[in-house]
């Protein structure tokens, strides 16, 4: 039994796609670059672009931009972690419409007792 959601092919990596790359942006990086199998982190954005270069050099990630609608459109992305500011949420989310992807939304307040 299967617990996804989206079916996803077992012979190649689910590819992710990484929108924020602050502090909580990169815990959850290094998760899906060493600590998950069958995952690769196959793209990162920010606005804020250093810190996209920053991460994905230490992570080895080739794809990066400072727009997150690159990630949402690409359609190399299965799924997308969305690790910014609650308030670009809705933003980020709009490739969940079109049906292509996943989108991983981080909730803080669950996690954090509504820390945000
Ligand atoms: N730090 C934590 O322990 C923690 C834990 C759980 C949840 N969160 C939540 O995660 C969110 C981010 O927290 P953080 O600590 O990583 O903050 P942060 O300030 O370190 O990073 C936020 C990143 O989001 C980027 N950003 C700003 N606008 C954006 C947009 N429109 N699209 C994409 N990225 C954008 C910023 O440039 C920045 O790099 C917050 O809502 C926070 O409450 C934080």
């Amino acid at each position: 039994m299967s617990y996804l959601k989206y079916p996803v092919a077992e012979d190649r990596p689910v590819r992710i796609g990484l929108i924020g790359a602050g502090w909580i942006g990169n815990f959850h990086a290094e998760s899906v670059a060493f600590r998950i199998p069958n995952a690769r982190l196959e793209a990162i954005a920010d606005p804020a672009f250093p810190a996209v270069e920053a991460l994905a050099g230490r992570l080895g990630v080739a794809r990066i931009s400072a727009d997150p609608a690159d990630v949402i459109n690409d359609p190399d992305i299965d799924a997308v972690l969305i690790a910014a500011p609650a308030r670009f949420h809705s933003g980020s989310d709009r490739g969940r419409g079109a049906g292509r992807k996943a989108c991983i939304l981080r909730e803080a307040r669950r996690a954090h007792g509504g820390r945000t």
